[in-house]
């Protein structure tokens, strides 16, 4: 976040640029002064704002037009000096410095400036009757201080207006010819004010704003700043304070209040803390944090990620009947800059009648954790994970589990979120195997909430060994498992076919053959359309007989139908994603126990005979 510091002197010849330079570093004023003096450099722990600082003079007499231009373009703020006893140095801040340093750019960012007025003990009064002109007319003019090399005087003060200038700009929250907050400012604190409304009653209760400084500065307000706060408000806007709790209102204007008492790096602390940047954009730092994920691992949110997003949940239920309606879920999305979830989710997720229930919304979170965690990371962002739970970043609410390589070396996996892919030829009922997994019946589904793609995702939950996993399962188009390098990688493969069409179990073995038959996945073969005539095989191989001779389970029968529709198929999914090794049914685990057992009575019979054999050796000597 905190980056260099370069702050450039300009103004005209012996006006005490280079003494003031010689000053801050010696702390005396020099008796003689070079033309220019060498670039330096403050270490960050010296400086007032911990960051390192470069201070850069300026010399007519040593350097070109061209050079100084170059100087202009590198620096991040410029302090332009004057002589406040010299009329004529005043008058050429306005006809050539500030030109020359923001002439270029009509519009736009703009290099703050910092008007100082040195040789302070040589004039009486002060200088500011001539400058305060120039400081309206110039925008960018952060503001001005006189000061005096001779006398040491405001000589540390410069440099750190100067380098305030630069970490805490006010140009971007501020308009000061129409004294308010900029829009994307108002926008910006709006957001965090939403966010920090835990109740969303549209203001901040005592108990809110405190957490608000909290998670901000550290600790909360004293309680008595608390009432001055409230006071101020109250006087200054009508509706800033409603109910003894601080409004949207009153909420702006104490951040405009900070901004025009030159207190801006309040208002500067509260935009960072919740991820903003100098343009006033959520910053990539804060939006996608660093998170490891090796390959053969797979990403889940933890406890903690779900405690935050059921409380987000809570929050948004407004009329607590345990589910978000349209409006409600509108609301959940204000703090997003799109909405993060489209019009796949009522297919992708367990559903009430138009209405999003806790567990479908726990599903999604779980089914975008698994498939995209720099999404789900920003979705986290968005919602001020890392400030409201006071964490470095919200990668903290996601574990990241071990290689799945070691899942299968141990014959169980850690994992909750399960991953299935369902695989079968066109029409065998692989959307309706989805939809029936989130207790949509075939024919009964609701128009409005079926748009025409097909979901190619459906997550729920299913009871392993009394535990609760999260299945997902994947729906896998037959033409992209033909194509040159698909990823079949799942957790346990669903091989569709239509029981009423044995014609279409062809396809199902060729892809079990191509993929499957030489890796660790556990597979499970479906006969669809369980309701209907079974068809008559093809000649060749049964699927059942297919089945057997791979030592796989017998195909598992399965319909959509709402009159025969079983979720055993699921559990059994689910069961053998979790147990790989079991999957191969009960022939598989019995010849493992008989190769145990063999390989223990073959290692004592070896024992024995070797010794038979040294005894006879033995004798034979
Ligand atoms: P150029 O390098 O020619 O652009 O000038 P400069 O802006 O670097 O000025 P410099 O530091 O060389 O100072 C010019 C003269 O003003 C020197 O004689 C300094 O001693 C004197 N001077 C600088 N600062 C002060 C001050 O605060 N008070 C007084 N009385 N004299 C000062
Ligand atoms: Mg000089």
């Amino acid at each position: 976040m905190k980056r260099d510091v370069r702050i450039l002197l300009l103004g005209e010849a012996q006006v005490g640029k280079t003494s003031l330079i010689l000053s801050l570093v010696g702390e005396e004023f020099p008796a003689e002064v070079p033309p220019r003096a060498e670039e330096i450099t403050i270490p960050a722990d010296v400086t007032p704002e911990k960051v390192p600082t470069h201070i850069v003079d300026y010399s007519e007499a040593e350097q070109t037009a061209e050079e100084l231009q170059e100087e202009i373009d590198k620096a991040n703020v410029v302090c332009v000096v004057y002589d406040v006893s010299e009329e004529a140095t005043i008058e050429k801040i306005r006809t050539k410095w500030i030109p020359l340093v923001n002439g270029g750019t009509e519009r736009g960012p703009r290099v703050p400036i910092i008007l100082v007025g040195n040789k302070s003990d040589l004039r009486a009064g002060s200088s500011m009757e001539a400058v305060l002109p120039i400081m309206s007319q110039f925008p960018e003019i952060e503001t001005c201080v006189e000061c005096s090399a001779k006398n040491l005087r405001n000589i540390s003060e410069l440099f750190y207006y100067a380098q305030k200038a630069v970490l805490h700009p006010t140009a971007p929250l501020y308009d000061p010819e129409a004294k308010q907050l900029r829009p994307a400012c108002v926008q910006a604190l709006t957001r965090i004010f939403r966010l920090s409304d835990q109740d969303l009653d549209q203001a901040l209760s005592d108990e809110e704003l405190n957490a608000f400084q909290k998670s901000c500065f550290g600790h909360p307000l004293a309680p008595q700043a608390l009432e001055d706060v409230k006071t101020v408000v109250c006087k200054n806007v009508a509706g800033g304070v409603r109910e003894d709790r601080l409004t949207l209102d009153g909420f702006l204007f104490l951040n405009t209040l900070f901004i025009q008492r030159g207190r801006h790096e309040t208002t500067w602390t509260i935009l960072r803390r919740f991820g903003y940047g100098d343009t006033l954009e959520l910053t990539l730092d804060y939006l996608a944090p660093p998170l490891h994920v090796p390959p053969g691992c797979s990403t889940e949110l933890n406890h903690f990620g779900y405690q935050f997003v059921q409380r987000v949940f809570e929050k948004h239920d407004q009329d607590h009947d345990g589910s978000l309606s349209p409006v409600e879920l509108d609301s959940f999305f204000s703090v997003f800059p799109a909405a993060p979830w489209g019009s796949q989710l009522p297919l992708e997720v367990p559903t009430e009648a138009g209405r999003l229930p806790l567990h479908g919304y726990l599903c999604q979170w779980t089914l975008v954790t698994y498939l995209d965690v720099r999404r789900c990371l920003e979705h986290l962002g968005y919602l001020g994970y890392p400030t409201l739970c006071e964490r470095d970043s919200q990668a903290h609410a996601i574990t990241v589990t071990r290689e799945k390589r070691l899942d299968q070396e141990k014959g169980q996996t850690q994992r909750n979120v399960l991953l299935c892919k369902v695989v079968g030829a066109r029409g065998v009922g692989k959307s309706a195997f989805l939809q029936a997994f989130l207790g949509r019946r075939l024919g009964r589904q609701d128009r409005r909430e079926s748009p025409e793609e097909p979901a190619v995702y459906a997550i729920n939950t299913v009871q392993v060994n009394g535990q609760e996993k999260y299945l997902i399962l994947c729906e896998v188009s037959a033409d992209s498992l033909l194509a040159a390098a698909p990823d079949a990688a799942c957790d346990v493969a669903c091989l569709m076919f239509d029981g009423s069409d044995p014609g279409s179990f062809a396809f199902c073995a060729s892809v079990y053959k191509r993929h499957y038959m030489d890796g660790q996945t556990p597979c499970l073969f479906v006969s669809s359309k369980a309701d209907l005539p079974e068809g008559i095989s093809p000649p060749g191989l049964s699927p059942a007989e297919f089945c057997r001779r791979h030592r796989l389970p017998a195909p598992a029968p399965f319909s959509a139908s709402p009159a025969k529709l079983s979720t055993a198929v699921f559990t059994r999914l689910a069961a053998m994603a979790t147990f790989p090794h079991l999957a191969h049914g009960e022939l598989h685990s019995t010849s493992f126990w008989l190769r145990v057992t063999l390989g223990v009575i073959g290692a004592a019979v070896t024992a024995v005979l070797s010794f038979s054999l040294y005894r006879a050796l033995v004798k034979t000597r």
